[in-house]
């Protein structure tokens, strides 16, 4: 190998390894997360006033644990009771207007999610538009043992892991269902934000 060629290559490894060493470490890996969660919170949107909330990650593995998610400009919506919540049961809701698109749904899951909410972290909400081609999702949750689904969808068949912050298990489509971000305030939960855009839109916040 040439001189030259052999320091193009050191060069490149030790740009490699800082990066890796960037984003090695659980409380760097989250902050890595949180770049990408606060673009996609933030989207096209104007950012009238930003608020910060607590947000838990993917249970297990290397992703595992709390980033605090900025929302910014969202309406604080509320949109449940936690004692009315029966495990697997959905309620239907439409955030963060009333307009086009603005289908969602709440769930208990009674088992732990990326997001979740309430004692065992297994209160989550999503849009019920598919991302692939707005396909409705309405009515298509699922629990099969461990497996919590939005899906699939009757156009094309995308099948969304609610579990998984709403990632593409399979299917046509190739961006997860946006996740609605819950808070929960003695009995009642609202709706606070959302990661991910939905379907149709430009933009989340249509009067932003
Ligand atoms: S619209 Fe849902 S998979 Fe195509």
């Amino acid at each position: 190998m040439s001189e030259l060629n052999k320091l193009k290559t050191e060069i490149k490894e030790s740009v490699i390894h800082e990066q890796k060493d960037e984003c090695e470490t659980a409380e760097s890996h989250n902050s890595c997360m949180m770049n990408r969660r606060e673009f996609m919170l933030f989207g096209s949107a104007a950012i009238v006033s930003a608020s910060t909330i607590s947000l838990s990650l993917l249970p297990g593995g290397a992703h595992a644990g709390e980033a605090k998610a900025q929302v910014a400009g969202y309406p604080r919506l509320k949109i449940a009771k936690l004692s009315e919540l029966k495990d697997n049961k959905v309620v239907d809701f439409q955030y963060p207007d009333k307009k086009k698109g603005s289908q969602c749904t709440l769930v208990k899951m009674g088992v732990e999610a990326g997001g979740g909410i309430g004692d065992k972290k297994d209160i989550v909400a999503f849009s019920t538009l598919c991302t692939h081609q707005g396909g409705p999702l309405m009515g298509t949750y699922q629990a099969t043992d461990e497996h919590r689904t939005l899906g699939p969808c009757p156009l094309h068949l995308s099948l969304y892991d609610l579990r998984r912050h709403g990632i593409v298990a399979s299917g046509q489509a190739y961006q997860s269902i946006p996740q609605v971000l819950l808070e929960v305030d003695g009995d009642d939960i609202y709706a606070v934000g959302m990661m991910g855009l939905l379907f149709g839109r430009h933009k989340n916040l249509l009067d932003a």
